[in-house]
């Protein structure tokens, strides 16, 4: 186990007391009147493998923690799979309010919440992103330079992309979202299948 500088508890801090008081975001209002809280991140600061889904759900905003609901519980089973558990990796979303009725992120709202995963990447500094879900995909790969490489999930999924970063390489790697295995038995065996590439980075 390694320890993450306080340092970094700080920045993340930061971060989450902006996303506290983020009006300017069009969820902000959603949020307030539901008792809701924005969702930040959840897990070690020093995690080589930090995990990007897509947004909070309801479960989420009433907690403020990710993956708490159903597809948590099952992102919870295939980190179990490769000996990993929550406190081994970060785990956070692109957009951190949920959307009414969990519709998809809207691309307004992906821009006006990236800069805050953007700095969350430069506060973990991890070795390995993976990206739960097409819109973390997206917007990961587009991030890092690779955006020639973006096809539909369903072709790229479970392969390795390395881009260069501020403080090194990092290997990008798409994984359905856990959503999509709920309910189909081949997508969660792909996904199971899929993770097992981790275990490489653990
Ligand atoms: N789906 C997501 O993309 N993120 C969560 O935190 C929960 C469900």
């Amino acid at each position: 186990m390694s320890f993450a500088p306080d340092h970094k508890f700080n920045q993340m801090k930061q971060i989450r007391d902006e996303l506290v008081n983020f009006k300017e975001s069009p969820l902000y209002e959603y949020r307030r009147k539901n008792k809701y809280f924005p969702v930040v991140g959840e897990g070690s600061h020093a995690a080589k493998i930090m995990f990007i889904g897509e947004a909070p759900g309801k479960s989420e905003a009433e907690t403020a923690r990710p993956f708490c609901g159903r597809s948590g519980k099952l992102l919870d089973e295939m980190l179990a799979s490769i000996n990993l558990n929550r406190s081994n990796v970060y785990i956070t979303n692109v957009v951190k309010d949920r959307p009414p009725e969990n519709r998809d992120p809207a691309e307004e709202e992906i821009k006006l919440y990236s800069p805050f995963l953007d700095r969350q990447i430069e506060i973990i500094e991890p070795k390995v992103i993976a990206t739960l879900g097409r819109f973390s995909m997206a917007y990961i790969l587009e991030h890092f330079g690779l955006k020639d490489m973006i096809r539909s999930i369903t072709q790229i999924h479970g392969k390795e992309f390395v881009a260069d970063t501020k403080y090194g390489k990092v290997t990008i790697i798409p994984f359905y979202h856990p959503a999509v295995a709920l309910y189909n038995s081949s997508n969660r065996e792909t996904l199971m299948e899929d993770f097992q590439i981790l275990k490489k980075y653990k």
